[in-house]
């Protein structure tokens, strides 16, 4: 089984560790715990943390290609990216393109209607207050980020979700929504955390088929098989488009 790193431990989520490599940078241990609802509902599923991983890594090397900057350093092992130390603001930016999940329960829409615009939207990561929703005046008054972080924060997500979904798009996938962390590193915000089907939705364009998390969250089927299809598919459509 695969284990983190040694090393003073950062951080310790439900499904990642972080210990300090050096000064400036970390290792990022994608464990296979998958849980949902609060950590209410969890499970160990063996390959999980290495595919993750594998995803993640393949998403920052495409994010870095059309000019978006992350954390990502080099792999260290299947189960562990080197990344730089980044201050993590206790925020999850997430960006909507159609109705799914908690904006179905809070707006009564149907899901799967588009928004066009895609919907922009802050949690405050506090496991306490179960992540409760937050706008930019509750951000200002928590002291969490200023007016022009929570600005920057909205183009830079909106930004790296428009490149992710039309990757997604030439790999039949449809990138339904996604949730970005960020953190500062020598005064800059960076983008960091994983991207991965844990923190985003994905469905087969043509078919419908979940691909994502939301297997698991609802027992829909096979989590590693729906993982595997989205890396297969990312892999071919980033080969095909290399020179
Ligand atoms: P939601 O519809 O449950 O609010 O989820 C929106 C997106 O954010 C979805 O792609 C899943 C992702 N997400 C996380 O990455 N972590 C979380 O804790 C939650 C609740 C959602
Ligand atoms: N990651 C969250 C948890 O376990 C929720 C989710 O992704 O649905 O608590």
């Amino acid at each position: 089984m695969p284990q983190p790193t040694a090393g003073v431990q950062l951080y310790q989520g439900k499904a990642k560790t972080v210990t300090l490599n050096d000064a400036q940078t970390v290792n990022l241990f994608f464990k296979d715990d998958v849980t949902a609802f609060n950590a209410q509902k969890h499970r160990v599923i063996p390959g999980k943390g290495c595919i993750n991983s594998r995803i993640s890594e393949v998403l920052f090397i495409y994010l870095r290609s059309v000019g978006i900057s992350n954390h990502y350093l080099k792999r260290i092992d299947p189960a562990t990216l080197q990344c730089q130390r980044a201050e993590m603001l206790p925020l999850e930016v997430v960006v909507r393109f159609v109705t799914a999940g908690s904006l179905v329960k809070r707006t009564g829409l149907p899901p799967l209607s588009p928004c066009d615009p895609p919907v922009i939207e802050f949690y405050y990561k506090r496991d306490d207050l179960g992540d409760p929703i937050v706008n930019s005046d509750h951000i200002r008054l928590l002291n969490l980020a200023s007016v022009e972080d929570v600005a920057h924060l909205s183009a830079q997500a909106l930004k790296t979700a428009g490149a992710l979904h039309r990757l997604c798009g030439r790999a039949g996938l449809n990138l339904i929504d996604i949730k970005f962390e960020y953190g500062r590193h020598n005064g800059a915000l960076i983008l960091a955390d994983e991207i991965s089907p844990d923190s985003c939705r994905l469905h087969d364009r043509k078919t419908g088929r979940i691909l994502d998390k939301d297997l698991f969250r609802r027992d829909l089927g096979d989590l590693l098989d729906g993982y595997n299809e989205v890396l297969s598919r990312l892999q071919s459509a980033l080969l095909e488009e290399s020179p």
